[in-house]
């Protein structure tokens, strides 16, 4: 692996090594034998805003021996258009890794290739891998390693955005049955669906029939980062798959909650349900700086 772009370009055994070491580096906190990123600096090159994910890999980074240095795009020439390509090769040249959070998965993609870097994937418009390994990683604690096999896990609301994506091609290299409900407009399109090819993913504009029997129930916000101007018209389409009480009662007995958060209460999940899961919530949250660490540890290694 010489970089993670996507959830899409790892196989699942990929996704398995990297959630064993996740276990492995959380339960060695503190007392790491190795520091794989000693005398290395590796670049945050963030977009958009970002609280998890900024201090995750900034602690992350630390712990591993390395030296984060955070770049909005605002305070460098990429905010008045210097193209990525030529800041990638500037930074090819300086610095040993890159993080980056941005809007076109193609600007993720040219920085790898111009950087020659091995670069994360921080969230784009396209997909959220680091926070999906860190569900799976909370997933595998909650109900034991592997424990998706065989289980039914659910994504409501806006469910083609980049945490729906990327639970798809997890679903995919898994085998997992995934049920996404939303409006219909929100559904993946059939293209997309026809790329994945993957028997297991349901679609549905049924949010009942999506919960029912789901171990583990996941929801994100209805407006992404870079959508801004769509709430209001967004917003109300998405009321029907709102996580409530009353939705959660066809979900499997000792089911979970899943919001990789920031969470707008009253609107994709309601106070009660999100303070009544909050355990799981803020251990996915916890969980990005293990299961980041353990990307950030298997590039060093490449
Ligand atoms: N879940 C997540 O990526 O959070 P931030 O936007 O705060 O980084
Ligand atoms: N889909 C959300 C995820 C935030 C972590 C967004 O892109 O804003």
């Amino acid at each position: 692996m010489k970089s993670l772009l996507s959830i899409e370009e790892l196989t699942g055994e990929e996704i398995c090594s990297l959630l064993a070491l996740g276990h492995k580096l959380k339960a060695e906190r503190g007392h790491h034998a190795e520091q794989p990123l000693a005398g290395q600096t590796w670049a945050l090159i963030f977009s958009k805003s970002s609280t998890r994910t900024r201090v995750s890999f900034e602690v992350g980074v630390s712990e591993l021996g390395g030296r984060p240095m955070f770049l909005s795009t605002r305070d460098t020439q990429l905010g008045r258009g210097e193209p990525i390509k030529d800041t990638a090769r500037v930074l090819g040249r300086m610095v040993h890794g890159a993080i980056i959070r941005t809007f076109d998965q193609q600007d993720l993609v040219d920085f790898a290739a111009y950087s020659g870097l091995p670069t994360i994937n921080a969230l784009t418009d396209l997909e959220h891998p680091c926070q999906i390994l860190a569900d799976l990683l909370t997933l595998e604690e909650i109900y034991g390693v592997g424990a998706w096999r065989g289980m039914k896990i659910a994504f409501l609301g806006d469910v083609d955005n980049n945490m729906g994506r990327s639970w798809m091609w997890a679903a995919k290299r898994l085998g997992f049955t995934l049920a996404l409900a939303g409006p219909q407009h929100a559904l993946p399109k059939p293209e997309t669906l026809a790329a994945l090819d993957c028997p297991s993913i349901i679609c549905t504009t049924d949010a009942a029939e999506a919960v029912r029997g789901a171990m583990v129930i996941n929801t994100d916000t209805w407006i992404s980062m870079g959508q801004e101007s769509e709430k209001g018209t967004k917003e109300q389409a998405f009321f029907p798959y709102q996580v409530n009480a009353e939705l959660l009662r066809h979900a499997a007995p000792g089911h979970s909650v899943f919001h990789c958060l920031p969470a707008y209460r009253g609107y994709e999940i309601t106070d009660d349900v999100l303070e009544a899961h909050a355990g799981a919530i803020f251990a996915e949250a916890e969980n990005r700086l293990h299961a980041q660490k353990a990307v950030l540890y298997t590039l060093a290694q490449a």
